[in-house]
């Protein structure tokens, strides 16, 4: 993208001036908040306050969004974490890869795959069959993720098929995620076990909900942001792989095993972003982790629905008495991504300075109150009707 040279300077001049003064009402977090907030809450109104609040966001912006559009020779060297359509696995290769359980209904032997398909799934709970519909619906709303790639100025996509390395990360990525859903879609429906309508009405209403990562419009956070949510679903999968092959369904093994490898690639590329940021940038990337901990980091799937409700507190319940994806990990991940970008001897002042204290206490802090609160939630749960799988009771 091209960047005003004036405009620019003033951003760079701008957020210098707020670091060095380091004062509290002029963090640069808070201003890019109350930004948002004046958005939210005067969208197509004026006033001279609200244009001020949104003039400076706007400087914060611009250089954050500076800085992650230089690193585009970084993102071209991590564009290989992009296999290519010869190198990748596709849901429709039944002969190959790990679709080939699923039926070909172009070649003989298809009923025979059914069969098996039906019997493996008969062994697997309907708990454990909850959980997999919930990924698969997580996969199914990719659009909305798309559009949030889409939309940041540095990662943006103008005219749907820019030639820039950001816009060719974009696609790929999203071809390559495209497959996840439709594979899962395939499985599910040949075991006959779930109901594909009322399945198919929580994608479209979840994709009807659209989907705010609260990364508003800074790379930084959407960094963050993707690097957890790759790193989350790498390890769903991978669990849900292995729970599955506990259940003694190898099919089902076989798909999320290769997955979890495509969310791995993804992660590495994320993550490999979000480090440059903090080598160019440490007290922005500090500061812009740290508000996206703040707010926990959103699921895209906390607004599926499936007409009864608590859906979602429900489901990520039973994910983790699956063992699927747990408190544990999120706490994990936290940990890892500190690890990963060197938070903790990054050398920062001020406000970034507090930051850093902030995200390295984090994992400390929550393993010793998340874990016990959902330890005590795992007690007190509930069974709850499943539209998903005709009413069953999970
Ligand atoms: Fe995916
Ligand atoms: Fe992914």
């Amino acid at each position: 993208m091209i960047f005003d040279r004036d405009k620019l300077d003033k951003a760079t001049e701008y957020v210098s001036r707020i670091r060095a003064g380091s004062s509290d009402s002029e963090d640069e977090e808070k201003i890019l908040q109350q930004a948002w907030e004046t958005e939210q809450s005067m969208m197509y109104q004026d006033s001279e306050e609200a244009s001020a609040s949104m003039g400076r966001a706007e400087l914060v912006l611009l250089f954050r969004n500076h800085v992650a559009a230089s690193l585009s020779g970084e993102v071209e060297k991590n564009l290989r974490f992009l296999l290519g359509p010869e190198k990748l696995w596709q849901p429709g290769n039944r002969s190959d890869g790990p679709a080939r359980g699923l039926p070909d209904f172009g070649h003989p032997g298809w009923e025979g795959k059914i069969h098996k398909l039906q019997e493996y799934a008969a062994g697997v709970p309907s708990s454990f069959f909850i959980v997999l519909i919930g990924n698969m619906i997580t996969e199914e709303a990719l659009p909305n993720y798309k559009t949030a790639l889409d939309k940041i100025a540095a990662t943006g996509n103008l005219s749907g098929a820019d030639g820039t390395p950001w816009a060719q990360w974009s696609c790929g990525w999203t071809a390559e995620e495209d497959r996840h859903g439709s594979v899962l879609r395939d499985y599910l429906s040949y075991t006959g076990r779930a109901d594909m309508v009322a399945v198919d009405k929580s994608i479209f209403s979840l994709l009807l909900s659209g989907f705010d990562p609260r990364v508003g419009m800074d790379p930084y956070k959407l960094f963050v942001y993707t690097s957890f949510q790759e790193r989350a679903t790498k390890i769903s999968h991978q669990n849900t792989g292995r729970v599955a092959e506990k259940y003694g369904d190898p099919v089902l093994e076989q798909i999320c095993e290769a997955i979890s490898g495509d969310e791995s690639r993804h992660e590495a590329f994320y993550k490999n972003m979000m480090h440059q940021v903090f080598n160019s940038d440490p007290h922005g990337a500090m500061l812009a982790f740290e508000q996206l901990l703040r707010s926990q980091v959103v699921m895209p799937a906390e607004l599926m629905e499936d007409g009864e409700p608590d859906l979602y507190k429900h489901f990520s319940l039973v994910a983790q008495k699956e063992g699927v994806y747990t408190i544990l990990d999120y706490v994990s991940i936290i940990e890892h991504l500190i690890g990963f970008w060197d938070v903790a001897s990054r050398s920062v002042s001020g406000a970034a300075d507090r930051a850093q204290e902030f995200i390295c206490s984090l994992p400390e802090r929550y393993g010793k109150t998340l874990v016990p609160r959902m330890d005590r939630l795992l007690k007190k749960i509930e069974r709850r009707p499943y539209a998903w799988l005709h009413g069953d009771l999970v």
